[in-house]
């Protein structure tokens, strides 16, 4: 090969290497790369003291559940590669002032909404706040700066309805989104529920198309729910007026060999995080699929890839603290103050 073959296919190949970088980067990593790096302690987190956040739920309450140790809230989050400032909420206020803010899905949904609230009412705590439940939405609204977040409890998306043959989850189909419409930042979630089974399975029927199902293959009915969801972006979302976000696949922790400590069966007695900034177990499957879905919508959508930062976090669940106490057993949900803040503090850090 002659040298200046050679030097041709070396800038060719430069060349596809650098659009690779771009495309995958105007996805993903728009904002800088706030998603990979380690847990350091900082004794000036957590953001926020329980006490001054008197409206959180018992289920992510752990301090008051009776959780004796606390070296769990007092890590900070730090990205390898850029600078994730710490979250202000008056900042936040004054740049959402007057606007919406809607946070959509199943409980953990719950848990970031309940997050943010905390941190804005703790930032200012003398501040007139009102808290309402109208229907599936509750509104923590902050009446001075006219700041509303709300909470739209939709574990699927896409609807499921009461016919004659039972309750049918239609994959095709998102009227819920009407109470979407006039939001200026929505930030959505599903997953924990694509798997539930038995009576705690909320419809009895799958419809695709024209076809009604008894089941299917549980991740490719999570994958058409967001291709049907995604086209509901992509036709109503004005991308100069509203932000999306998706809050990404929030991991539990069942099973210690997925971190290298096969005696544990639960997050149960975790004290501290993985250290490090990869989880030896790797990612959940579901990953992929959602970042496949999100790659296929034309409107900008920004993921919070919450799902590494918080499989290193194998401390942070209530475990026996949360809702069902000493018989319960969570290790999904998230105690708060905790990791949840640090998702709302990376969407502050993208705002
Ligand atoms: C807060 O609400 C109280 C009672 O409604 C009212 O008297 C007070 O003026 C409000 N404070 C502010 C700063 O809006
Ligand atoms: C825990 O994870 C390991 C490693 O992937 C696997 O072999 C094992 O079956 C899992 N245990 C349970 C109870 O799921």
């Amino acid at each position: 090969m002659s040298e200046r073959v050679q030097r041709g296919f070396f800038f060719l190949f430069f060349f596809l290497l650098l659009l690779a970088l771009k495309v995958r980067g105007s996805v993903y990593d728009a904002n800088g790369d706030f998603f990979t790096g380690t847990w350091v302690l900082d004794k000036s987190y957590p953001l926020y003291q329980p006490s001054t956040c008197p409206f959180i739920e018992r289920e992510f309450r752990c301090q008051g559940n009776g959780r004796p140790d606390l070296i769990y809230t007092h890590y900070r989050w730090h990205p390898l590669a850029s600078n994730l400032l710490r979250f202000d909420g008056q900042d936040f206020l004054e740049k959402m002032r007057g606007k919406s803010i809607m946070f959509v899905g199943d409980s953990l949904s719950r848990n970031q909404w309940q997050s943010l609230t905390c941190l804005l009412h703790s930032a200012v705590p003398n501040s007139n706040y009102t808290l309402a439940r109208v229907g599936d939405v509750s509104i923590f609204t902050l009446t001075e700066y006219s700041v509303k977040v709300m909470l739209d409890r939709n574990v699927y998306l896409v609807d499921v309805v009461k016919e004659k043959i039972g309750r049918v989850l239609k994959l095709d189909t998102i009227e819920g989104s009407k109470l979407w419409q006039g939001i200026d930042m929505l930030i959505f979630n599903t997953w924990h529920w694509w798997y539930r089974r038995g009576p705690t399975q909320p419809w009895d029927y799958i419809q695709l198309g024209n076809r009604i199902l008894k089941d299917m293959d549980r991740m490719k009915a999570f994958e058409e729910a967001l291709k049907t969801w995604g086209k509901w972006v992509d036709s109503n979302v004005d991308p100069t007026k509203v932000k999306v976000f998706f809050q990404g696949i929030s991991p539990s922790h069942y099973n210690g060999s997925l971190w290298n400590e096969p005696s544990a069966k639960s997050c149960l007695r975790q004290k501290t995080p993985v250290p490090g900034s990869t989880y030896p177990g790797g990612l959940p499957p579901a990953v992929a699929v959602l970042k496949g879905v999100l790659r296929t919508i034309k409107t900008p959508v920004t993921l919070l890839d919450i799902t590494t930062l918080s499989l290193l976090r194998k401390d942070g669940h209530p475990s026996i603290y949360g809702l069902g106490g000493a018989t319960g057993m969570d290790c999904s949900h998230w105690c708060l103050p905790g990791v949840p803040d640090t998702w709302n503090e990376i969407l502050y850090n993208l705002i």
